[in-house]
């Protein structure tokens, strides 16, 4: 996406080449039609000021007819042009916001950690809404543009003294509105930016409201969200305030410049440069362009504001991602999978180093149990295998390649992940469960939600598999959420198969179960498990003990239980009862 306002509006006027070249040719030719309605009307005052006493009915009436057919054309080509933008204008925002989402997509997961996505939405609407009506404008433009020269061709048909006033004119009146549309951009930004803080404190508000209930603290909401909106009222106070003292300005240029045009046509009148016809003439013509100096500036000032609004989304949106497929990266095909960590040293943004060095092998179909306290880097590790993140050095591969070389979308297409957090669509069951393989059948689907041990709840619904789950699943209690994710999992059939305390939310009835087709849906695959409750490790071929970002001890149950480290203490600590809720 271009980082730049100018050239992400070039962007897309450029596609819209030929529609802007008809509405050129469109405004052309309306504008000469303009410029030459206060000829014929001059005439006819001409006409009837001087009182022939010939026949001087049927040379006003001619003019008048003149007068009529040239303002229907006007106006047909005005109107048709309407057509025209209704046509592209609708096609161009539509356009934008499919590039933007199409490019947010892109985005690696610390993107959206950093930015919220309430926030992100909104930009995106801005610069879409902003981006078509800056095309709109950009007829205005021409318009304008288009009405002025014809004003100065057809003043300079009367006298040339007129093309030097109205060519002087313009620049004073160009170089003014230059001056004021920086004012006003400047408080454009402003208000965008303060308006997308305060909208982003009324997201963050409303995606929590758990919270907010649960702590009863509406009103602590309520006054950090009004400290927002007094700002945002502020500056939009104080960019109304400075946009009617820039209006004042315009007015008074426009009344200004009206006025010098009639002493200097005066004057010419006077040294005999014109006659009376066409002294009526061209006041009648600058009277006319007169306010497009107010109305160019007022085009100005709102583009100006658009390129502000559209700067500030293009701040938050043409963000280049932080990971991005090397050219050369190839699709990683594969039915088994072993993973190596060499070397690795990985740390967070502005955190000390989480990993130091971190060697490691998973061997191809091994089933290994990831276990440790809270903050230890289990979660970090698994999100480093699907290259959520990058590593700071060393490298992590798969089969031997290196996760860099290997494109994200073939490298997450072999990783199926039951996260920590399950968060669903909102859509209906059936369609949050295909998302593990979005051509399955129905009947597939369903057989997926059995081995999963959810097809017992989702009958309970009324509506069954085409219950709509609500807004992230928020229907669902947290365990019926992980057995949808482990079904959408069973339909993926990826090599590699991560847990992250995916069984924790769920009852042990259900669990005992769910262990069993999980043994199924584990068969022949590479499995890295997350689980704070040890005993559903039992089974694994190896564990992994983190602490504090090192791999502690490595080895099946019974070793680790034998060497009597961390392992060991943890899991007596649960059978004791201490943190576990089973032996
Ligand atoms: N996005 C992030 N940005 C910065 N620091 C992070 C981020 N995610 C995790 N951390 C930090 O990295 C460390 C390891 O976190 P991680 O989530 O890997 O722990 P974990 O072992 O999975 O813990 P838990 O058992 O509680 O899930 C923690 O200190 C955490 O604060
Ligand atoms: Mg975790």
């Amino acid at each position: 996406m271009e980082k730049s306002s100018p050239r992400f509006v070039w962007h897309y006027i450029k596609i819209f080449k030929w529609q802007f070249m008809l509405l050129a040719g469109c405004v052309m030719v309306r504008n000469f039609a303009d410029a030459t309605q206060p000829y014929f009307l001059a005439k006819i005052y001409g006409i009837v000021a001087e009182k022939n006493q010939g026949d001087y009915w049927s040379e006003i009436i001619n003019y008048a007819s003149l007068l009529a057919i040239i303002s229907l054309i006007s106006l047909f080509i005005s109107e048709s042009s309407m057509f025209i933008i209704a046509r592209f204008l609708p096609k161009a925002k539509t356009m934008v916001i499919r590039d933007v989402f199409y490019d947010v997509n892109k985005q690696s997961i610390s993107y959206f950690n950093n930015e919220m996505t309430g926030n992100i939405s909104h930009k995106v609407n801005i610069l879409a809404n902003s981006t078509t009506d800056f095309i709109g404008y950009c007829f205005e433009v021409m318009h304008t543009i288009g009405r002025l020269s014809a004003a100065i061709i057809v003043l300079s048909w009367v006298s040339c003294y007129y093309t030097v006033f109205i060519c002087i004119w313009i620049a004073i009146v160009v170089f003014i509105s230059c001056k004021l549309g920086k004012i006003r951009r400047f408080w454009g930004n402003e208000t965008g930016r303060l308006s997308s803080a305060a909208n982003a404190v009324i997201v963050d508000a409303i995606s929590n409201y758990n919270e907010i209930k649960s702590f009863a603290n509406f009103k602590f909401e309520k006054i950090n969200l009004l400290k927002s909106l007094r700002i945002l009222r502020k500056a939009e106070t104080t960019e109304k305030k400075v946009m009617g003292w820039i209006r004042i300005a315009q007015q008074f240029i426009s009344l200004t410049s009206l006025i010098i045009f009639i002493f200097f046509s005066i004057y010419m009148l006077k040294a005999g440069k014109i006659d009376s016809t066409q002294f009526i003439f061209a006041n009648t013509v600058f009277l006319n362009v007169s306010f497009l100096a107010f109305q160019m500036s007022w085009v100005y000032n709102n583009v100006s504001k658009l390129f502000g609004n559209i700067s500030s989304a293009l701040e938050t949106l043409a963000v280049n991602p932080e990971i991005i497929d090397r050219d050369d990266a190839f699709n990683l095909k594969i039915k088994k999978a072993t993973i190596s960590f060499e070397n690795v040293t990985f740390g967070y943004q502005h955190r000390n180093k989480l990993f130091k060095c971190l060697n490691l092998e998973i061997k191809a179909k091994e089933k290994v149990g990831l276990v440790g306290l809270s903050g230890s880097g289990k979660s970090t590790f698994i999100k480093l295998i699907s290259r959520y993140y990058d590593v700071d050095s060393g490298s992590i591969k798969i089969n031997g390649y290196d996760l860099r070389d290997i494109t994200q979308d073939s490298l997450h297409q072999n990783i199926a992940t039951i996260p920590q957090d399950v968060c669903l669509f909102n859509r209906t069951l059936l369609e949050n469960i295909r998302y593990g393989d979005t051509e399955a059948s129905n009947e597939k689907v369903e057989a997926a939600a059995k081995k999963a041990y959810a097809d017992i709840f989702i009958k309970q619904f009324s509506d069954g598999y085409n219950t709509k789950v609500g807004d992230r699943g928020i229907i669902l209690s947290g365990g019926e959420r992980q057995r949808i994710a482990i079904a959408r999992a069973i339909l993926k059939k990826a090599p590699i198969l991560i847990f992250d305390e995916a069984t924790s939310a769920l009852d042990s009835q259900s669990e005992i179960h769910i262990q069993k087709s999980l043994k199924n849906l584990m068969k022949g695959k590479t499995v890295l498990a997350i689980a704070h409750r040890l005993s559903t490790l039992r089974e694994m071929d190896r564990i992994l003990v983190f602490d504090k970002g090192k791999i502690v001890e490595d080895g099946n149950h019974e070793a680790l239980l034998k060497k009597n480290g961390l392992y060991a203490k943890l899991y007596k600590m649960q059978v004791a009862g201490f943190m576990g809720d089973e032996q």
